[in-house]
């Protein structure tokens, strides 16, 4: 087990002189004194690597203190930064302003200049920004109060006095504070300040790390250059879609690189958008992927920022998604889904069914499958107990709250039910309209003779590879499909009518069926309702088949 040293400052002294080069300094110009630590983490070639260690895990996750290898900020660097000055506004031990640095030099630039001159940076850490400072001038043979560039301060609210008013380059690593963890999430009081910059790009779900894309796009000089890595929700998070609007519509994006999990401790999926302030023409991404930073084809630049998901759809597996449509979701049906609420407020109506009873079945998420409703087949967890047949009495859940009792009412009618973090969109068809819902699952509420339609529609390999593309990076991963009740709104109908028709014979025909079997069927609609779309693709069906839930039971 490691031992961290408790005296930090002097250990970073400590390790500055093992290292040679300047006194460490402190934030104010104070000299720290050196001891007599010799730990084992000096050994790490970079100061910066060194205070990384020193930091607490609760202070990483707080501060979203995770430095970037020194490799993979080098040859970053190399692919964005075309010239001085260069910013990173969340510079910590200095990682990527030392590439910065490097890359200036090997432009042309003299080191001493460069480090005084030409390098900027802010941390809310001060020791982070001593470490910097130190880093940068043990490259650049001055002293490190002469790095008079990197400052305490917190870009985001105040851009630090001293800085440019406009740099070639923005680079880094920002903060990624999600709001779905307690640790990371904000304080009302932080929220009102950004609200007050930011205006509607912050959202509810906001990572801080996409404001600095839009702190840093107010930097750039004309034709400068931004890269900040960036968690890959950035890519399909519906809170990120105003960011992705103005880096589409204020600048161009130039590149990205998309690396899953090799780089960063805990597997997070990362990218990091190459944004020029610019407005080009003829608008080309240039990929990379992975540590080395390969570059891989580039693709068009989306014109829709909710169709960033078709930058990365190939690397992640995902097939081509040609098709001829008719008409939305929304054209057809409404769709919603429950809250917290709608999911508590159940909990005093629902009892095991007795005989003869007629009630309200409750449909879990477990309990959907393909066209077909486990209901009575398998028993599910709900409100920490197990149930076999669990029935819901809507006048008693009304009783306790009303309005949820109303709400489930009113959801009383024919209906589809959708599970979501599925590999594909599985639909089960509630054709007598008693079922009640429980959250998370979405509800689709078309006319009664659309119902099957809707169903094999939203069941077919096309729209589950649309879906899959427009959400891909805003799950953890790729594999599951993260739809909103609203982003299915938006979804395509298909335009041969006939075809529609074949497959919702089959379709009927699964979903009565008691065969074991259905491989052949389940294939058969796979191709008829893409027919119905128009769509040639056969990769989209063995894409499909692979992720469909009956082919996992026919492979158990
Ligand atoms: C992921 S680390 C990256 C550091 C460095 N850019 C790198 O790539 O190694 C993020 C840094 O942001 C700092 N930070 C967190 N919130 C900040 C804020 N509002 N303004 C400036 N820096 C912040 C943390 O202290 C941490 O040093």
């Amino acid at each position: 087990m490691n031992t961290f040293p408790v005296h930090l400052p002097q250990t970073l002294a400590t390790v500055a002189e093992l290292k040679g080069g300047p006194q460490f300094l402190d934030i104010h110009g104070n000299v720290v004194e050196t001891g007599n630590l010799s730990p084992k983490i000096a050994q790490e070639p970079l100061l910066a690597e060194t205070y990384e260690k020193l930091l607490t895990s609760r202070t990483r996750k707080t501060a979203g203190a995770f430095y970037t290898p020194l490799d993979v900020a080098e040859k970053l660097t190399e692919v964005a930064v075309l010239e001085g000055p260069v910013v990173d506004p969340a510079c910590g031990g200095g990682i990527f302003l030392l590439s910065a640095a490097k890359r200036l030099a090997a432009l042309g630039g003299d080191p001493k200049e460069i480090a005084r001159n030409q390098i900027f940076g802010s941390d809310i850490d001060e020791w982070a920004v001593a470490v910097c400072r130190w880093e940068l001038a043990h490259w650049a043979g001055i002293e490190p109060e002469e790095v008079q560039g990197v400052t305490k301060a917190d870009p985001l609210t105040e851009k630090p006095s001293g800085w440019p008013d406009q740099f070639g380059a923005v680079i880094g690593n920002p903060p990624f504070l999600s709001q779905l963890h307690r640790t990371t999430s904000r304080t009302a009081d932080r929220r009102e300040e950004l609200r007050s910059r930011y205006g509607n790009l912050l959202k509810a779900y906001t990572n801080e790390a996409w404001l600095f894309l839009a702190m840093g796009l107010e930097l750039l000089a004309p034709q400068g250059q931004m890269l900040l890595i960036q968690p890959l929700s950035l890519i399909g998070a519906r809170d990120a879609s105003e960011i992705r609007k103005k880096i589409l519509t204020e600048a161009s994006l130039v590149g990205l690189w998309v690396d899953q999990s090799t780089v960063f401790i805990g597997h997070t999926e990362v990218c990091a958008p190459i944004v020029r302030n610019s407005l080009i023409d003829k608008k080309q991404v240039v990929r990379y992927t992975g540590r080395t930073i390969q570059e891989v084809s580039s693709v068009e630049q989306p014109s829709d920022p909710e169709d960033w998901g078709g930058l990365i759809a190939d690397l992640m597996g995902l097939p081509s998604t040609e098709f001829t449509g008719s008409g939305q979701v929304e054209h057809k049906a409404t769709t919603t889904a429950g809250f917290r609420q709608h999911f508590y407020g159940l909990v005093p109506g629902v009892s095991e069914q007795k005989e003869e009873e007629i009630k309200h079945p409750l449909i879990t998420t477990a309990m959907v499958d393909p066209f077909n409703c486990l209901w009575g087949q398998k028993s599910v967890q709900f409100d920490g107990k197990k149930w076999e047949r669990p029935v819901v009495d809507l006048n008693l859940v009304a009783e306790f709250d009303k309005a949820v009792g109303e709400w489930m009412r009113k959801r009383q009618r024919p209906k589809l039910l959708i599970s979501t973090q599925t590999k594909v969109i599985e639909v089960v068809v509630d054709e007598k309209g008693d079922w009640v819902p429980l959250t998370p699952l979405i509800i689709v509420e078309p006319q009664e003779e659309d119902l099957w339609a809707l169903a094999a529609s939203l069941s077919s390999p096309i729209v589950s590879a649309l879906a899959a593309r427009q959400t891909a990076g805003a799950a953890r991963s790729v594999s599951r499909i993260t739809l909103s009740a609203r982003q299915l709104l938006n979804l395509p109908l298909p335009s041969d009518k006939q075809a529609l028709n074949e497959a919702i014979e089959i379709a009927q025909f699964i979903h009565k069926s008691s065969d074991r079997n259905l491989e052949r069927s389940w294939l058969l609609f796979g191709e008829t309702i893409n027919r119905a779309y128009g769509t040639k693709n056969k990769d989209l069906i063995s894409w499909w088949w692979n992720r469909h839930p009956e082919a996992r039971k026919q492979n158990k």
